[in-house]
């Protein structure tokens, strides 16, 4: 059997406390056998690598493995998603498609967020874990496959079995055996480790000398709260590598990155950041570039519109709100005068040359997007990861905060795998 510090080292986790080691060593265990596990913890404590370990060291290490996020996926399609539908199961359903129970077919699902399923598809999922049968959507034929089930959870099971969310027949058959991985302020000794760890990555990714803790500051550290636990940690780890100038970190530099009000340090007010505003100089200027790329879309929009219609009054009367958007509603007037004018080749004899030739332009802007969407992406997603640990991994709020739906959120979580 693959010892535990092996295990750690293979993947990449970081730590010594008798808890996480207790952790690995049942996923160890439970990995040559079929039983379903459920990952336990908090948001950000590292759930994530239980399942890969169960399924790397298991027999079934050759075949697929999936992970799913089943908070990510519109309750709408889920079904689908997992089980598969025939062609015209549902309006848009022009081919049929295989869910992923079949694609994993002799591999290991990982359902991350297991709590967030549907009640239907729970339904579907008890089946599967039963005897291995599922039935496409649309479907009436009975099919079999052979997966392996890890389930992750940051929520309080028997709660949502008591409000009716969860089923309990369900929970009891995901849950043969449980794991869980307490917070990190469970695990104190590991925190500095952890800190230090991530230091000297950043140091090495963005080419600076590793940032030094003064023993006052390490004291602070591991008596922190970090609510949005290894994830947390690692994202103040990077703040700090990025912009502090001086390398030697004192207590007093590291509490203005550590956000107030849920640390159990004395309270002290700080005055160089505020849990909800974009305080540092990068995100800022991140955001601007965000509303930048808004803007663009929005013109391009605007532009694709009018050489289409050729009609600016048409354009204007039915994109009053992206107008006003762009341009705010004072001037509209005088810059839809321009907008006119942008408009006046697509009406000329030469329409269709002008049209191909607009096209290909428009067609080459995008392409540009594409590379500027890349490293945008990045920036984007530390600007989510920030928020998402300000309020201690609460969508809602850093939904409301970066000013977009929750769903869409979701949506960036899962493409990121945050
Ligand atoms: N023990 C660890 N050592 C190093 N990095 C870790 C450890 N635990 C978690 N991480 C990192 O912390 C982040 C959050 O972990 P993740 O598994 O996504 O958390 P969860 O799924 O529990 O919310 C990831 O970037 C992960 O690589
Ligand atoms: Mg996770």
């Amino acid at each position: 059997m693959e010892s535990i510090q092996a295990t750690k080292q293979r993947f990449g986790i970081i730590g010594n406390s008798a808890t996480l080691n207790r952790a690995i060593e049942k996923a160890i265990q439970v990995s040559p056998t079929d039983i379903s596990v459920l990952v336990t913890g908090e948001s950000g404590v590292g759930k994530e690598s239980i399942p890969k370990i169960i399924h790397q060291l298991s027999h079934r290490k050759h075949n697929k493995y999936i992970a799913v996020n089943c908070g990510a996926i519109p309750e709408g399609t889920i079904d689908s998603e997992l089980f598969g539908h025939e062609k015209g199961a549902f309006t848009g359903a022009t081919t049929s498609r295989s869910g992923y129970f079949e694609v994993a077919d002799g591999g290991t699902i990982f359902l991350d967020e297991v709590g967030e399923l549907p009640l239907t598809t729970q339904v579907r999922l008890l089946r599967v874990l039963e005897n291995g049968e599922f039935i496409k959507v649309g479907s009436s034929k009975v099919q079999k496959t052979n997966v392996r089930i890890v389930a992750a959870t940051n929520v309080n099971m028997f709660e949502a079995i008591k409000k009716e969310k969860f089923r309990e027949d369900l929970y009891y058959r995901l849950s043969t055996v449980e794991i869980n991985l307490p917070p990190l302020r469970e695990r104190q000794e590991d925190i500095h480790l952890l800190f230090r760890k991530f230091a000297s990555d950043f140091a090495l990714k963005y080419k600076m000398p590793t940032i030094k803790l003064s023993d006052d500051a390490i004291q602070n550290l591991i008596k922190f709260r970090w609510s949005g636990n290894i994830r947390q940690l690692r994202n103040v780890a990077e703040q700090i590598s990025v912009l502090e100038q001086n390398r030697a970190i004192s207590a007093d530099t590291l509490r203005g990155y550590l956000p107030s009000g849920n640390s159990n340090l004395p309270a002290v007010i700080s005055n160089t950041k505020s849990e909800s505003d974009f305080s540092s100089e990068r995100e800022i200027l991140y955001k601007v570039l965000f509303d930048m790329k808004a803007d663009l879309n929005d013109l391009k929009k605007l532009t694709m519109e009018l050489m289409k219609n050729g009609n600016a009054k048409d354009v204007q009367e039915d994109n009053q709100g992206l107008i006003e958007k762009i341009y705010g509603d004072n001037d509209t007037e005088e810059n839809l005068e321009d907008l006119q004018v942008l408009a006046i080749p697509q009406k000329s004899e030469n329409t269709k040359t002008y049209t191909a030739e607009t096209n290909d332009k428009y067609h080459f802007a995008e392409e540009i997007e594409e590379e500027e969407t890349l490293s945008l992406h990045d920036k984007e997603l530390e600007l989510i990861k920030k928020s998402l640990d300000r309020h201690s991994g609460k969508r809602k709020l850093a939904a409301e905060e970066l000013g977009i739906s929750e769903r869409t959120l979701y949506r960036k979580i899962k493409q990121f795998d945050l």
